[in-house]
Formats: C-alpha cells, sequence, structure tokens
C-alpha cells in the first residue's frame, strides 16, 4: 500500500484539507485541518454494508485492517516499533527476503526517557514518522509508555519510567512528534501489562487509586496533550476483564472522561471475546489466537469479523456500536492523510542518524566515577575493549521492536574510530552468551519467530568459557585502561525472538545477577588493572553490591541505537559530557523492590500489586531505603549549583523559579527536576512525587533562571473511596534536586 495511493483513495471523503500544524509548540487538534465533519463520516458509513463496516475494524493481513474498495477506502498500514521502523512482513507473517526495509535504529525508549530533554521526545518521534511515511504506514505501534514496575520486566528496554509524569512528558514529545508527519501514534499497551510471564492472561489486581495515579496518567498525557489518534490494548486483565475490551478503562475512563476519539486497536490476538470488544471499546481487531494456521489466515474468522455479524444479526448487539468504531477508523484515516503539507516522508538520511547519536549521547548514564573518567587519549599506548557486548549488534532482536537498521556502530568500533591510530586497541570477547532456559521467567515458544535470521541450528547450551575468561584477563593486565563492554542482551544468534532472551517480549528475567560469568570477569579484571571503566548494556540494571566498589567507573548505556558506539567513545573520552539521568531506581536486589517485597511478581493467574501507589522512588523514599543509584541520578564532568529557589502561588497555579550555575570548566547539562510532597496528609501519600523537569545546558561559569509551572494536578490525589481527584487544603513542599535523593532546594506552598 504506497502512501499516494492512500490519499487519492480518502479523496472520496470530499473534505477541503487546509494548512498543517507541525509546531512542535501547538497541540494537535489546534488548526482544526485535522478534523472532518461527523456529518460527511455519517454519510459515509451510511453507503456501507453490515460487512464492509466489519472489514474495517479488524485484520486483512498481519499488518493491515480491511479497507473497502468499492468505496475507495483504502486498508490501513500498521508497522512496529518503538524505536525504528519494523522490517517488511508484506501481508503474511514471516519477515520478507530482501525487502527494502532498512532503517534507522533509534536508542531504545529507556534510553529515550534519560536524556530527560522533551525536545528530543519530539525529534525522535518526527524520524520515527518521516520514515514509517516514506515506507506507507499509517499507524506506528508506538511510544511503549507502560510503568517499569519491576526491574524485571523483559520489556523495560522498550518503556520510559517507573514514574508516571516524565513518562508522560516524554511520551507527548513522541507522540506530537510523529503525528506531525501524518502517521498515527499507537501508545501502547493500555494498561497495567508491567510483566510479560503469563502476559496473555494475567489478571493485575490493582487499586483505582494507584491505577489512577501510577499506570494510567501517561495514557491521559499522550491522549489529552499528545493529542494520540490511536492507542493499543493491552494483553492483560485488570481487575477480572481483559483490557482490550475493558469497560471502565475504555469506555469509562478513556472515551469517557478523557473524550479520546481515536482508535483502540488491539494488541495482536488480545481480543478473546466478540461480545466485549464490540460494546467495551475495542475498534480494530488485530491478530487473532483464532488464527491456526500462518499460512493460511482466514480473516473472516477474527472475533469482530463473523462472529460479530452473527450476534449484530441476532440482535443481541446494536450495529450502532460498530458504527462508532468505523466512525473511529475513518477519523483516523482522514487525520494521517489530510495534512497536505506532510510531504513524502524520508528514511536514513543523515539528520535521522544524527539524531539517534543526539538521543544515545544525552541518554548514557555515567553512574560512577572516580576520576578515571573521561580517559585522555594521549596518555594511553594499549587500551583492551573487553566483552562480547562491545562487539554485539543489537537492532535485529528484542521482539516486536526488531528493527533492520541500516548500520550499528559497535562499542568496539566507535572507540577504534575515536581513538585512530594513536591507540593500539586490542579486543577480548571475554564471556560469550549461552542458553539456559532455567534463566527466565515466561513463555519460550510465545509468539514463534520472524526473525530473518532464524536458525534452529546452534548449541544452546554451553556454560561460560573459562578460556575467554583468561585470555581478557591477560590482555587487561598488559593495558594501560580498560573498557569493558557487557550487561543484557536481547537474545542469541539463531534463537527465534521468544527465546532465550533476556530483554525482550514475552520473558521476564529471573533476577538481576550479571549473566555468563561477567561478574566474576569484572571482578578479576579490577584486580589486574585498576584502570577499569565498566560499560552495561540492559533494559534494566544488575546487582552490583560485588563489582561496583571495586569499579573506578560505570556507565550505564542502554540499548543506545546504531550510533550507540560512537556516543559511548564520546563520554569515555571526553568528547562530549554526559547528562543522562536514571528514569528508575537502580537498587542492588530484584527482590528490593516493592512490587516484589511487597506486592507480587509475576503472580500466579492474578498478580497483587499490593504496593499500590508505591511504586519506584515513592516506596524507597518514602520508606528511606537503601539504593545503589536513585531516581534521576546521573553525574556530569562538570558540576553545578542550585540557588535562589522562590515558589510563588498564584490562583491556579504555582511558579517554581530556580538559579542553576555550570561551576565546572566545562560545558555541560543539568536537569532540574521538582518533586513535591504535602506535609501532613489524610492519607499515605509518597515523600515526593516528580511534577515538573527541565534540561538547561549551560557554559562553564554560566547561570540559568529555571521556571517550572505546576498547576493543581501537580498536588492532587486519587482519592481512595470518594474516586476523584482532590486537592487537598494544607502545607506542601516543593523541593527542588537532580536526583530524588539529592533535594539542594525546597520551600513551601499552602493550598
Ligand atoms: C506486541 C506489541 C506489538 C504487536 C505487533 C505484540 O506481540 O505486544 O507490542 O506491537 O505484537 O507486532
Amino acid at each position: 500500500m504506497k502512501y499516494k495511493l492512500f490519499i487519492l483513495s480518502i479523496l472520496t471523503f470530499s473534505i477541503l484539507f487546509t494548512s498543517c500544524n507541525s509546531d512542535r509548540n501547538q497541540s494537535i487538534g489546534d488548526t482544526g485541518s485535522d478534523e472532518v465533519s461527523e456529518a460527511k463520516l455519517d454519510s459515509l458509513i451510511n453507503l456501507m454494508t453490515l460487512d464492509e463496516k466489519l472489514d474495517l475494524i479488524h485484520a486483512s493481513s498481519s499488518f493491515t485492517s480491511g479497507g473497502i474498495p468499492r468505496l475507495n477506502i483504502p486498508e490501513l498500514v500498521f508497522s512496529d516499533g518503538p524505536h525504528g521502523v519494523r522490517h517488511e512482513h508484506g501481508r503474511g507473517w514471516y519477515a520478507l527476503e530482501d525487502a527494502d526495509d532498512e532503517a534507522t535504529y533509534l536508542p531504545v525508549g529507556i534510553c529515550l526517557a534519560s536524556t530527560w530533554n522533551t525536545d528530543l521526545g519530539y525529534d525522535y518521534g518526527e524520524v520515527l514518522g518521516n520514515e514509517a511515511k516514506e515506507r506507507g504506514k499509517n499507524v506506528l505501534l508506538g511510544p511503549g509508555i507502560n510503568i517499569i514496575r519491576s526491574p524485571l520486566n523483559g520489556r523495560n528496554f522498550e518503556y520510559l519510567s517507573e514514574d508516571p509524569f516524565l513518562t508522560g512528558a516524554m511520551g507527548v514529545g513522541y507522540v506530537k512528534g510523529l503525528q506531525a508527519q501524518g502517521v498515527a501514534a499507537c501508545p501502547k499497551h493500555y494498561t497495567a501489562n508491567n510483566q510479560e510471564t503469563d502476559r496473555h492472561n494475567i489478571d493485575a489486581l490493582i487499586s483505582k487509586r494507584a491505577l489512577h495515579e501510577i499506570y494510567l496518567p501517561a495514557f491521559k498525557d499522550v491522549v489529552q496533550d499528545g493529542g494520540a489518534w490511536s492507542i493499543m490494548g493491552a494483553y492483560n486483565k485488570v481487575n477480572g476483564q481483559y483490557t482490550t475490551h475493558h469497560e471502565y478503562l475504555n469506555n469509562t475512563v478513556l472515551k469517557g472522561d478523557w473524550e479520546f476519539d481515536g482508535v483502540v486497536v488491539s494488541d495482536w490476538a488480545s481480543v478473546k471475546d466478540t461480545r466485549e470488544a464490540l460494546l467495551y471499546g475495542t475498534d480494530i481487531e488485530m491478530g487473532t489466537e483464532l488464527l491456526r494456521d500462518f499460512n493460511n489466515p482466514v480473516y473472516a474468522e477474527f472475533y469482530m469479523a463473523n462472529p460479530a455479524k452473527e450476534i449484530i444479526e441476532n440482535g443481541e448487539v446494536d450495529e450502532r456500536f460498530v458504527d462508532d468504531k468505523v466512525r473511529r477508523v475513518l477519523r483516523l484515516m482522514h487525520r494521517t492523510t489530510a495534512l497536505t503539507d506532510h510531504g513524502p516522508g524520508k528514511r536514513n538520511v543523515t539528520e535521522h542518524q544524527q539524531k539517534a547519536l543526539e538521543v544515545a549521547r544525552e541518554g548514557i548514564v555515567l553512574l560512577k566515577n572516580n576520576g578515571l573518567l573521561p580517559m585522555d587519549k594521549t596518555e594511553i599506548k594499549t587500551l583492551a575493549v573487553i566483552g562480547h557486548n562491545a562487539n554485539r549488534r543489537f537492532a535485529g532482536r528484542g521482539g516486536s521492536s526488531q528493527v533492520n537498521a541500516l548500520y550499528e556502530i559497535t562499542p568496539l568500533e566507535g572507540i577504534r574510530n575515536l581513538v585512530g591510530d594513536d591507540v593500539e586497541v586490542v579486543f577480548a570477547e571475554g564471556y560469550e552468551p549461552y542458553y539456559d532456559e532455567s534463566l527466565f521467567r515466561g513463555e519460550g515458544g510465545d509468539a514463534a519467530s520472524q526473525s530473518r535470521e532464524n536458525r534452529e541450528d546452534v548449541e544452546l547450551a554451553r556454560t561460560a568459557n573459562e578460556d575467554l575468561m583468561q585470555e581478557a584477563v591477560d590482555l587487561a593486565e598488559e593495558a594501560d585502561a580498560v573498557i569493558f563492554v557487557g550487561g543484557w542482551i536481547h537474545g542469541h544468534e539463531g534463537m527465534p525472538w521468544g527465546q532465550g532472551t533476556y530483554d525482550a517480549e514475552a520473558r521476564d528475567k529471573l533476577n538481576l545477577k550479571l549473566i555468563f560469568g561477567q561478574e566474576d570477569l569484572i571482578r578479576q579484571i579490577n584486580t589486574v588493572n585498576d584502570r577499569t571503566a565498566v560499560v552495561l548494556m540492559g533494559g534494566s540494571n544488575v546487582e552490583m553490591e560485588n563489582w561496583l566498589p571495586a569499579t573506578p567507573a560505570y556507565l550505564h548505556a542502554w540499548y543506545p541505537g546504531m550510533e550507540g558506539g560512537t556516543a559511548i567513545a564520546e563520554i569515555l573520552f571526553g568528547e562530549v559530557n554526559p547528562s543522562g539521568k536514571l528514569p528508575m531506581t537502580f537498587a542492588n536486589s530484584h527482590e528490593d523492590y516493592p512490587s516484589h517485597s511487597i506486592g507480587e511478581f509475576p503472580g500466579d493467574g492474578t498478580v497483587d500489586y499490593a504496593e499500590d501507589i508505591y511504586v519506584g522512588y515513592r516506596y524507597f523514599d518514602t520508606q528511606n531505603k537503601d539504593v545503589i543509584f536513585p531516581f534521576g541520578f546521573g553525574l556530569t564532568y562538570t558540576s553545578f549549583e542550585f540557588s535562589d529557589l522562590q515558589v510563588t502561588k498564584q490562583e491556579d497555579k504555582v511558579i517554581v523559579q530556580t538559579t542553576v550555575t555550570n561551576t565546572g570548566d566545562r560545558e555541560g547539562a543539568e536537569v532540574v527536576q521538582v518533586y513535591v510532597h504535602h506535609k501532613e496528609p489524610s492519607v499515605g501519600r509518597p515523600i515526593r512525587e516528580l511534577k515538573g523537569f527541565e534540561k538547561v545546558e549551560l557554559e562553564p561559569g554560566a547561570a540559568a533562571t529555571v521556571n517550572i509551572e505546576l498547576d493543581e494536578s501537580a498536588f492532587k490525589y486519587y482519592h481512595p473511596e470518594e474516586l476523584r481527584w482532590v486537592l487537598e487544603p494544607g502545607s506542601y513542599e516543593v523541593q527542588v534536586g537532580n536526583s530524588s535523593r539529592d533535594i539542594k532546594l525546597s520551600e513551601e506552598v499552602v493550598w
């Protein structure tokens, strides 16, 4: 389906196209140019038979929903994914060989969130929108905005944060940047898809308060502030009902309270019941558990195809429910095509690769530095780069977010490019991935591979390799400095993406222990060379107590995208001053997290979110529990001072003003984080909650005054019995700092 054809077909609507809103500061819909009159939609719907209407609300191939050729209404074309437009499937369920689908591979979602730079969120969406459009896609299945509840969730790398405010702020930028290109965002997975184990059936038991304070706000933000044109339901249940057709979540909250007029797309095969899907808000059914034969799919068998026809014709469900879905689908089609100056899109252009680099530079987090970094290449003759991940490419794996990257610069390549011929770089793999089923939770065979590299003939169970370890330690001993690159991986060569993975769909990690013998390896390297910097990849942290104390420097790189190796090298050698901040708390063990110590993970049939609103730092800080690195933390090569906090209350908002000064001797960026705390609440409330932030870039010696506005909602809580947001009168502390554990200044404000 080519984009031009799509535009032509939609002209049937006889809609007058006006100007486009590509200004990042305006919310979608401001100009009215993307709105189509309801009367026009109704007259089009009146022309349709029931069969035709149903064709529009279920899949017609792996990544398209149906069109109506008789009325020149085209199919909608979907694509994953959150950090790069996924490889082509054609109409089938397996990756196409030799497709023209190489794409920009951006750093993953959690790396984007670590930038705390909302402009980059917009730019990121803009890159994806352009590449999706160039490939003829109408809906991009992202951003992933589920809250990071446990560090073990296999998809944390795709998500943004443990904090709803940060998730919402970054998600809104992404959605606006994407949709300004005429491609619909599809924020996912709505909602409480916080684990992969038993994801198709697990029933998350969550209080209304936790839903509204923790799990729903980011979705509300991307709908109301971002103007998302579609949203994806999740696989799991919440409080007894499947989220994809959830009466409360879809009808009451999303389409009722939030006035969402877009499309609820199912996750692939998340519809489980025709009647519920018709009544409780599902608008398009994609994928289905009813599809037994991937080679001969019969789309008419989908829940929202023939079975829907049957119960409408027998009067069980009124046809107007279908009409509402069709209206939404047509509205989405209009929105993705009507804005005339969207242009043709572009792919694999230098500016996209440059954006991937910028996000990596700002998203990689420096967590420890005893003075080893930045390294000075003129002082190093031999540099040992050690670790399998130094030479590994990540784009093609991780599940549905896989990307056929145009290229991917590994850390080893990035380091070699940067130091050039002046430094001898020696490499040792140090450890090798091996497959051990007992290291995972979840369904190994789920979602059989669609990977073009899927080979079965690999040896899956090897143990840590003593020879590789010895070779690496010997090299480390001889070198002037060592860069160790390790951490998590998405999966194993030759394995289906749903199997043998750590950061990927359908599996959760079993614990946070460093895999493949890396902990031993780092410890041994530290004993022979005290100039060792550790760089870890991964969608979460690892246990650190046994290796961090003796390690001079540690950089967390997440999965930093196609230019990740360049950014890692630039930070290690001081060409870039790190400014990333953790979007999740790094505690030592998964057992320390409230989802494990108070609530359940992964549960058994049901999972009790007994920690309630105390997720991440809301728990660690309120309970004063030790963590290794707190939420919002990240080091830099310069230093900053916060001063002159003024908190001014106006009628319905509070203005927080503070001055940040770069007191060091090099340019850098700091994130001003604003937390709010009610001093004597009548119900339990966290000791602090993030309600505003801003990243400021400053020359050495320079100062900037930052103004952050907090509206009333920043001070409200969701009343557990009255089931509504309440602004409780009283005295609030407004805390300003550069991590949740480093509050520099605070002032009181009274409501
Ligand atoms: C994933 C979604 C994805 C969809 C389509 C599902 O398995 O949960 O995130 O967008 O597949 O690939």
